[in-house]
């Protein structure tokens, strides 16, 4: 039998004297070599759909960094894209879909077609054959209250509040809203499960903007019903859930989701997540992206910080949220090499 992965090592509860390092967002703007290969696609959504570009550019980080694993790359709105909703990206001002606007649009959404995101697939089957044999392959998908605050405004906003009005304004439409994403998360999780990944990660960047009983209603409650129905199917895949803005809200989540790590976003003090959490619960984070762009005397205390609040603890080094466009390479590179001093 080879030695387990480090990742999976760590998120089946061992201790490991290093943590496994992997960063979200990691393929991305701040690669000359993805902006390369970026500039020659025609859209955003056909880059993505291309699976040996997909497969070339997920490998790119790995390549680079020698990450701990590597993390499909693909967008959570596929899956509307997947439902029939207009979806497109534009440089620099981000996602547009079509929005909706009443109850009856989301009556109107066309089926889940799963055989659409077969490049995605495709791509995981390549990036698997081509990793090397320590690098476990993440897959992913949006939380559906994050998927849905984008269906619901048709762009990004501060606070999501177009889909927060929503849900008060039409709950019962809303709720099928979220029922069919749900739906939608659990067979395409488990296509990519079948395709290839070892690890997934369920996005939920927008849950911090909800009061505390819509966020049980539309964030929590959503993540764990994805999280049992995948586990139903396929006990042995670890799930991490990256819940963005759980606050105080975290503890209560490490007891009733069931995933196998939770990631900790930038805000949250890893010292209180880890007094208020049991002991066996794997943490998931938490440098400040802004840390690694600034580098210096900042980024080494940073890290430090990071390292030491979680020592004694199961802990999988990341960012408290996505990798940012100005991050030169450089520091990701320092980053690579101070995690990877670390002795326990
Ligand atoms: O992590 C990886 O390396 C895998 C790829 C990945 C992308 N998006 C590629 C992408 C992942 C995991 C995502 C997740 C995602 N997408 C989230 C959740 C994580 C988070 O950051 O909060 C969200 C909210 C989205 C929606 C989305 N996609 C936004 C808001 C944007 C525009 C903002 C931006 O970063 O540009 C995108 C576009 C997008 N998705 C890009 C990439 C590399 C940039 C598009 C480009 O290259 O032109």
């Amino acid at each position: 039998m080879p030695e387990e992965k480090l990742l999976i090592s760590t998120l089946r509860g061992q201790h490991t004297p290093i943590p496994p390092l992997w960063l979200m967002r990691q393929a991305g703007r701040y690669l000359p070599e993805y902006r390369a290969l970026r500039a020659k696609a025609k859209s955003f959504l056909d880059f993505c759909y291309t699976p040996k570009i997909a497969a070339e550019v997920t490998l790119q980080p790995i390549r680079r960094f020698h990450f701990d694993a590597a993390i499909i790359f693909s967008d959570i709105l596929v899956i509307p894209d997947a439902m029939g909703q207009k979806v497109s990206f534009e440089t620099g001002s981000g996602p547009k879909l079509d929005p909706i606007t009443s109850a009856e649009e989301i009556n109107q959404l066309g089926s889940f077609d799963l055989e659409k995101l077969s490049p995605v697939f495709e791509a995981l089957e390549l990036v698997k054959a081509a990793l090397p044999p320590d690098v476990t392959l993440i897959g992913f998908c949006g939380a559906p209250w994050t998927v849905a605050s984008y269906m619901i405004a048709g762009h990004g906003t501060p606070d999501q509040a177009p889909a927060r009005l929503f849900a008060f304004q039409h709950p019962q439409a809303f709720e099928r809203l979220i029922e069919r994403l749900i739906d939608a998360s659990v067979k395409y999780l488990i296509r990519q499960i079948d395709a290839g990944a070892e690890v997934l990660q369920i996005f939920d960047s927008w849950a911090g903007v909800l009061p505390a009983h819509e966020f049980q209603s539309w964030s929590a409650g959503p993540i764990g019903r994805i999280i049992a129905a995948v586990k139903a199917q396929r006990p042995h895949t670890p799930i991490i859930a990256f819940v963005r803005g759980a606050d105080t809200q975290l503890p209560q989540l490490t007891t009733t989701l069931a995933a196998d790590a939770y990631g900790l976003d930038t805000a949250i003090d890893p010292a209180w997540a880890v007094a208020n959490t049991d002991s066996s619960v794997v943490l998931q984070g938490n440098l400040d992206p802004l840390a690694l762009v600034a580098g210096g005397p900042a980024l080494e205390r940073e890290i430090d910080g990071v390292l030491n609040a979680f020592t004694g603890r199961r802990h999988i080094f990341n960012l408290g949220h996505g990798i940012l466009q100005q991050t030169p390479i450089e520091h990701v590179e320092k980053l690579v090499s101070l995690v990877r001093q670390k002795q326990v």
